[in-house]
């Protein structure tokens, strides 16, 4: 399966990555969370776009798509792959269209998860990561068992230095903006698969699968 998945930030994008990953053991390549292993790392890359990250802006598309195709042309995205956060503007979304096109790359659906924006500053604000396996949490909607650890491996969870009010208004900004135009773009070629992510975490990953069923 070749999957691109959209929606804006907090929409659930990492969250149903999650799920999907686990029905289809694919690469999950989010730019995001890339750009935050760099930081971790202290690598250059990482501490030039983490300004930008820190304001809710993009980071440039020289440094993004540089990263991105490093990443695609590896072969164990030959079988399928999961994009997410991925493009995100149009120099992206060109970017990709004329790597689908010199490539085999393939593209099966761009799954679009439609959420309310206000329901995102809860989501946003509430959320937990694992530093050491990246596992999505919220305190209120997806609580760790123990608060502050992580189920799976045992981690210790953090905030994002961008999950705060203010940065939130900036990263809906560019999403408007800058990625619902590739959206609708998608959306005119054939590729793009509705699901009302408004709903709990249960009901959106049964309605994202059904859609993956559905033939377009
Ligand atoms: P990125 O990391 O992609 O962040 P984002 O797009 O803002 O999206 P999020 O990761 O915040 O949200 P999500 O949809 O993954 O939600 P999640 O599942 O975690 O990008 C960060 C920054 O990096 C950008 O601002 C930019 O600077 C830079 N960047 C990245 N890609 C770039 C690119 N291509 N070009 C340029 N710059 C780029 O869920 C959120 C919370 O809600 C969690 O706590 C979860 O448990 C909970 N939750 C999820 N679903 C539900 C539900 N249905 N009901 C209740 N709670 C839910
Ligand atoms: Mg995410
Ligand atoms: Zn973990």
């Amino acid at each position: 399966m070749k999957l691109i998945i959209v929606g804006a930030p907090g929409a659930g994008k990492g969250t149903m990555s999650e799920e999907l990953v686990k029905k289809y053991n694919f690469p999950h390549i989010s730019t995001g969370d890339m750009f935050r292993d760099h930081l971790a790392r202290k690598t250059e890359l990482g501490l030039t776009a983490k300004g930008y990250m820190d304001r809710g802006e993009l980071v440039p598309d020289s440094l993004t798509i540089q990263l991105v195709k490093e990443r695609l042309t590896r072969p164990d995205c030959k079988d399928g792959y999961l994009l997410d956060g991925f493009p995100r503007n149009e120099a992206q979304a060109e970017f990709f269209m004329n790597m689908l096109e010199e490539t085999n790359l393939g593209l099966d659906a761009v799954l679009y998860l439609d959420v309310d924006f206000d329901k995102l500053i809860k989501r946003i604000t509430g959320r937990r990561i694992c530093k050491e396996c990246k596992s999505v949490y919220h305190i209120e909607f997806s609580p760790s068992k123990e608060e502050g650890i992580c189920d799976n491996c045992g981690g210790e969870l953090y905030q994002r230095a961008d999950d705060t009010e203010e940065a939130l208004k900036q990263r809906l900004t560019a999403y408007s903006a800058e990625t619902m135009p590739v959206i609708n773009f998608f959306e005119k070629l054939g590729y793009v698969r509705h699901v009302n992510a408004n709903q709990s975490i249960e009901k959106v990953t049964e309605d994202m699968f059904k859609s993956l069923e559905e033939n377009n």
